[in-house]
């Protein structure tokens, strides 16, 4: 903390608020008496220049496109580490040493199953459910397998409840896809590693073998790592405000997941792919630039754009590299549609990366551009590229969760408004209005 301050004067009235210093960043007025000093409130929709919270978990410079986990940048981890070692880094804020993560690895393998119960609730849904709608059903509805089970102020339940959250995401998703598509379910196998159990589960039939493959595998952990946390965004603040009611964190991680599926947030892969298809050729994308400049027209391009990042977004080049070598690797494999989609992709980001009006405004390629191409190699279907994200932000939700639950100074989430609506009015009985 600084010793600064930041002085308001109102009229013949100052105020002066403390300066809070963080390790990297802008520092922060801490305004929370302002309205018992002077009487307002702060206006800023969208949280423009708002610091929710303190954290510790991830640094953001959206300027300089730089991305840190617990300090490690995300080029290193993504390059060196596996999943499951990052998800402990986020979990627990350092890398696991060779025990740990074998501790680590073992203790959620070992929570991947879902209770049998659970199954039922999967035939449920209308055939045609969106994944996202049955992940927000189905997880919600861990509470009511482990509510009684958790106390949230005990360390040892707090951490329970992430490695269950962790170890269970990928059954609960590759789950939905089977029954969504009429398949039976695979349960998980010990022997494989995270993202391996996880294609298995995905893809694998009871009437043949199924041997994951190391490059598809390789390429779902890299995806999972780059997704993993991103400090105070829409869903991670949605998982903050829900949690800091003291409700448990299989309903807040649900709400987490509702958040994520906007097209806006996590949504964004699936609304990319979609636009591809819609654009069809490159001849036809200038067509497409010109609607997304109208601002008559809704259209925006997808997989355009960031809230933070204002250079370009470090997960997006890593990404990039990857998705041209997944696809070259798939060589004569893959489908000429998917080459299609790669072609169009890129042609569309060289020719929006020039357009004065992308580079004005600092439009450039986020995270989802090309994770969607990826997952369409790897056999993953459209509607189940929010999920994919799901399972991975999960990691991050869950720590910034602990994070805040093991604050001593907690208190609920409650923001206040501007209000605009009608003054007092005089009431009148339904016959006399
Ligand atoms: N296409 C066309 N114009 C755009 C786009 C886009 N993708 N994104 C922003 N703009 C324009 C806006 O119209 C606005 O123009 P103006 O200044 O002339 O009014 C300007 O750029 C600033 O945009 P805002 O919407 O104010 O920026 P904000 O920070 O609120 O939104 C967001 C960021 C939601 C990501 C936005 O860029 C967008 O909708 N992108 C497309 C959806 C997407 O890819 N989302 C994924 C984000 S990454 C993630 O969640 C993992």
């Amino acid at each position: 903390m600084s010793n600064k301050t930041i002085k308001i004067i109102d009229g013949d009235t100052e105020a002066e608020f403390p300066l809070m210093e963080g390790s990297e960043g802008p520092a922060t007025i801490n305004i929370s008496s302002l309205y018992s000093e002077l009487g307002y409130f702060t206006y800023d929709p969208g949280f423009m220049s708002t610091a929710s919270c303190q954290s510790t978990i991830t640094y953001i410079d959206g300027d300089k496109g730089i991305l840190r986990y617990r300090g490690y940048d995300i080029e290193d981890l993504a390059e060196n580490c596996t999943f499951l070692e990052v998800a402990f880094l986020l979990l627990y804020g350092d890398l696991p040493d060779a025990s740990e993560l074998t501790g680590f690895e073992d203790h959620i393998t070992h929570h991947t199953l879902i209770n049998e119960n659970l199954k039922d609730l999967f035939s449920s849904f209308y055939h045609d459910s969106h994944p996202m709608a049955v992940m927000t059903g189905v997880v919600g509805s861990l509470s009511a397998f482990y509510h009684d089970e958790i106390d949230i102020h005990d360390p040892f339940d707090r951490d329970l409840a992430a490695v269950r959250l962790i170890a269970k995401l990928p059954t609960i998703a590759a789950a939905c896809f089977r029954r969504l598509r009429g398949e039976p379910f695979v349960y998980p196998r010990n022997d494989l590693d995270y993202s391996s159990n996880f294609l298995r589960m995905m893809f694998a039939q009871p009437t043949a073998d199924y041997e994951p493959d190391p490059i598809m595998a390789k390429a779902i952990d890299l995806l999972f790592i780059l997704h993993a946390d991103h400090e105070q965004n829409a869903s991670t603040s949605t998982v903050r405000l829900v949690g800091s009611s003291g409700t448990n964190p299989f309903a807040a991680v649900a709400a987490g997941i509702a958040s994520l599926w906007g097209p806006a947030h996590g949504g964004a892969n699936e609304a990319v792919l979609n636009m591809l298809t819609e654009i069809g050729s490159v001849r036809n994308i200038p067509k497409y630039i010109d609607r997304a400049k109208d601002k008559d027209d809704p259209f925006r391009l997808m997989g355009f754009g960031h809230r933070v990042y204002k250079n370009h977004d470090p997960r997006a080049t890593i990404i990039r590299k990857t998705c041209h070598e997944v696809l070259a690797k798939l060589g004569d494999h893959g489908d000429a549609q998917l080459q299609l989609e790669l072609e169009l992709a890129m042609k569309l980001e060289e020719i929006a990366l020039q357009d004065e009006y992308f580079v004005e405004r600092k439009l450039y390629p986020n995270v989802d551009f090309y994770s969607g191409i990826i997952y369409r190699a790897l056999g993953i279907p459209t509607n189940m590229f929010t999920v994919m994200f799901a399972i991975a932000r999960t990691t991050g939700w869950i720590a910034h969760w602990i994070e805040m639950i093991s604050d001593p100074n907690l208190r609920i989430g409650r923001p206040r408004q501007l209000y605009t609506g009608p003054t007092e009015r005089v009431f009148k009985p339904a016959n006399d209005r």
